[in-house]
């Protein structure tokens, strides 16, 4: 069993941005910068965007945080979103998700430009997904994929099997490898709550990819020899040992299905630290198609 170490690529990830990054300010262009847009106090959204925006940091990049309260409505939310649209110092934009319950997501979602669209949760691109065009990725199934790379895992014809059907990993993560290209063109499944058995599917799996959110719900015996295991899962357990009283586990129950698997991402320190990278990744994108000031 080998242990895909996301923490180390990402590190590497973001140490290309960096270079990249101190090239421009040497030439005295002006840099990416990602506008992050907070609503609410919804604590793990102020620790990962409060993640995002030192990551930002570290690498060079321009960074916001927009802290808007709760009780924002919908237009007000959409004219700054719309003022970040306009605005040349920053290339990607971020709305952290969820939103309070009276603003409608999708219509937040669809306000941000899709030039700027750097979570890839734009239907435009969205769409250009399906269609295999080039496009902003969402950042977890972007970083998924580059873990593959990285570790020179084969997905071409290889049976994935995805567990979970959001719109932010399952869908996007099932698209993106099932396009014909040589980091793709797997046989996709892709299974969730409804089925009555998922044991059926997983054990199947020559790559299994479980974004479920449920504490270690993957088994070894629903797993074959061999699986490569790529865990989505950030959930927090009761721990009396720890002085936190709790401890982050994944989807996957690590430590019975790491014995049967050939890769394995930790949790924490797999797929996690990967969502920012490739978040950062993205912007470094947006920047060069269009901040005009790239060559
Ligand atoms: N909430 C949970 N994951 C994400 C993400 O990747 N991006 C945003 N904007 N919100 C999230």
């Amino acid at each position: 069993m080998q242990l895909i170490d996301g923490k180390k690529i990402s590190t590497e990830i973001k140490n290309e941005l960096r270079i990249q990054i101190e090239g421009l300010k040497r030439q005295g262009k002006n840099v990416p910068g990602l506008a992050a847009i907070l609503v609410g106090d919804n604590p793990a959204s102020q620790i990962y965007v409060s993640s995002k925006s030192k990551s930002c940091q570290e690498i060079g990049m321009r960074s916001i945080v927009e802290k808007l309260s709760a009780d924002i409505s919908q237009n007000e939310l959409i004219s700054i979103i719309k003022k970040y649209n306009e605005d040349e110092n920053f290339h990607g934009i971020l709305v952290q998700l969820p939103l309070p319950k009276h603003i409608d997501e999708n219509k937040i979602i669809e306000s941000i430009s899709p030039e700027k669209d750097v979570d890839g949760f734009h239907p435009v691109s969205v769409g250009n997904l399906v269609i295999g065009k080039d496009t902003f990725v969402s950042c977890t199934p972007a970083g998924i994929q580059e873990l593959l790379k990285r570790y020179n895992i084969e997905t071409q014809g290889k049976h994935v099997v995805v567990v979970g059907r959001s719109n932010i990993v399952g869908k996007p993560i099932a698209n993106l490898l099932l396009q014909k290209n040589k980091f793709a063109n797997s046989v996709v499944t892709v299974c969730h709550s409804a089925a009555s058995d998922l044991s059926v599917f997983t054990r199947q799996a020559d790559i299994l990819i479980a974004a479920i959110g449920k504490a270690e719900m993957i088994k070894a015996d629903m797993v074959k020899d061999g699986v490569v295991v790529i865990d989505v899962g950030i959930n927090r357990i009761e721990d009396s040992t720890n002085s936190k009283g709790y401890k982050i586990v994944g989807d996957v129950a690590f430590e019975e299905v790491s014995k049967k698997s050939s890769f394995i991402t930790p949790v924490p320190g797999g797929v996690g630290p990967m969502t920012i990278a490739m978040l950062l990744s993205n912007t470094f994108k947006a920047y060069k198609l269009y901040g005009g000031q790239f060559e």
